[in-house]
This record gives structure tokens, sequence and C-alpha cells, in this order.
């Protein structure tokens, strides 16, 4: 039985394969409709979701199945003081395929322990994010056509981020990627990650505190969002929250095929100016977001 815990649990075969299912969902989804009909996925959610957990509920309904779960930690018997361990290991006696996000870095890995059916990361902490991952490869390869040869702008909050922590983990596979960091100082990329996945796979990477200066050398900018919720103390969110913020005006030098990404919800730091942009993809890549997680269901559950 396969989990997906973190994106290195797909080899890129398997990415690229998740990709193509998403595509041919895409132009023939009557195709798919009964694929997972009497399938169950349950969706355990101890943090807040709109997209991720709204479009895996979509994504099982399109396939045929049925949903159940809960969007609250308060809603559960995690309320009472239940386990991960607990509750999942009961879960997994209700549903075929388990997706779910917490606080805690890791509880999902410590879930897939206890499971009896495939456990999906929908994101732990300020770690993993890997459906996320899956969403914005398929938004790259569909917009720009290709996963290689691409100059990437990670922009905000750069420490925190778990979708870029993600990312970063699947994009050093293709061939001629950089990286450009865009944040402000304690916000930065992890050692952890700019030693043991960038350095260590010796994939180029320059760091700036603003866009403007990096904006003309980029293939796609992926802003995201200050994670206000994985901060010790107000102040420092306040202080650090505007640091970054996309303006049409600083849009003005960069390619005109440049994509720009945001796994959203966004609060400030892309203005609903630019969403008139043609250049602006990240509602397109919600929308993508359930394709690719109706490939993963069907591949995690095996059906064909
Ligand atoms: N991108 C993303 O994970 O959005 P939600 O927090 O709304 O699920």
């Amino acid at each position: 039985m396969k989990h997906l815990i973190d994106i290195s649990d797909l080899s890129t075969t398997e990415i690229d394969e998740l990709i193509e299912v998403a595509n041919d969902i895409i132009e023939n989804p009557v195709k798919y409709q009964e694929k997972c009909k009497y399938k169950k996925l349950a969706t355990l959610f101890f943090e807040p979701s709109t997209r991720t957990r709204l479009s895996f509920e979509a994504a099982m309904i399109e396939l045929g199945g049925n949903v159940l779960g809960f969007s609250e930690a308060a809603s559960s018997s995690a309320a009472k003081g239940e386990s991960i361990s607990d509750t999942v290991r009961v879960v997994s006696y209700y549903s075929d395929i388990i997706a779910m996000r917490h606080f805690k870095e890791g509880a999902p890995m410590a879930a897939s322990l206890k499971s009896d059916v495939p456990i999906i990361n929908a994101g732990d902490g300020g770690h993993n994010h890997p459906t996320q991952t899956l969403t914005d490869l398929l938004t790259i390869k569909r917009e720009k056509g290709r996963l290689q040869d691409l100059t990437i702008g990670l922009c905000g909050d750069l420490k925190f981020g778990r979708t870029v922590h993600s990312l970063i983990n699947a994009m050093i596979r293709y061939e001629n990627i950089k990286f450009v960091l865009i944040s402000p100082p304690e916000l930065k990329l992890p050692d952890y990650i700019k030693n043991d996945v960038l350095d260590k796979n010796n994939i180029p990477y320059e760091e700036y505190a603003d866009i403007e200066e990096v904006v003309p050398k980029l293939d796609i900018l992926y802003m995201t969002r200050v994670q206000k919720e994985r901060f010790f103390n107000e102040s420092d969110y306040e202080r650090l929250k505007d640091s970054c913020i996309l303006t049409s005006d600083k849009l003005k030098t960069a390619k005109k095929d440049m994509i720009i990404l945001h796994p959203l919800p966004r609060v400030n730091e892309i203005t609903t100016a630019v969403d008139d942009d043609k250049r602006a993809c990240y509602f397109n890549q919600a929308r993508y977001g359930k394709y690719i997680r109706m490939a993963l269901i069907l591949k995690l559950l095996e059906v064909n």
C-alpha cells in the first residue's frame, strides 16, 4: 500500500504519469465519472482549508465516490484528547483512502503507520504540502509547456511556507532549474533545505530581498502568504506581513510569458489589480488542483 506523505514518495515517472492522467481527466471527464463508485474518501482536517479539502472532496465525487470527514479538530474526538494514531486507525475502518491536514509536522507520517488505507498528507505544519506541489507541477506543465529550463522566483515566507519546501524538492528533479529566493532576512528558506536539497544537488540559487530587481529574469514568480499561524508572536507577524507585495507596477519589466503562481489563500501579497494581468495563473492553479487530486486518488486506490 502506498501513501503520499512527502513529494519524494513519488518517482519522477510517477509524477509525470499523474500529470498525464490529470490532463486526460480535463479532456475526458465522463470517462472517469464512475471509476471510484462505492469508494469513500475521508478528509481529516485539523487545520483550516478551502482549496485542499474541497478539491479533494470534489475530486472523489467526480470519480463517482463518496466523502466523509471533519473540517476542524474541535468537531472530532481529538477535542477529547484522542491521539492521531487512534483516530486514523478507526477512520481507516470506515473509508478507502484518507486525506489529512494537521498543524503538527509529521502527523500524516505517524498516521500512515497505523492506517489500513492510503494516507495523503494534505499539509503538515510548516513542513510539506505534496498535493499542492502536484497542483503546481500540473499548472507549470500546462501554462509553460515544460518542467525543465526554468528560472523560478519564490517570494514571501520561505521559512514557514510548506508549499515552497515541497515545490523545491520536486523541481530539482528536472533539468536546468534555477531558483531565485526573494524574502526578508527573517523569512529566508531554512538552511536544511539550502544545504540538504539545493547545495547537495548542485542547484543554483540566489537570494534577494526585493522583487523588482530580479523580476526580469524569471520564467515563474511563485508568491506566498506570510504564514501568520506559524509565528510565535503577533508583533513579528505585523512587522513582516507586508514585506513582499506584488503590484502591477512591479510587473512592468517581467517577461511577457512569465507566469505568476500562488497556492492561495492570499491576504494582500498580490494586489487584486494583478488578477487581470494575463500572466496571473493562480486561480487556474486552484482549478487544476481538483484534477491532479483525482489522478492521485486513482493511483493510490490502484484504479485503472
Ligand atoms: N493552497 C492551499 O492549501 O489552500 P487551502 O489552505 O485553502 O487548502
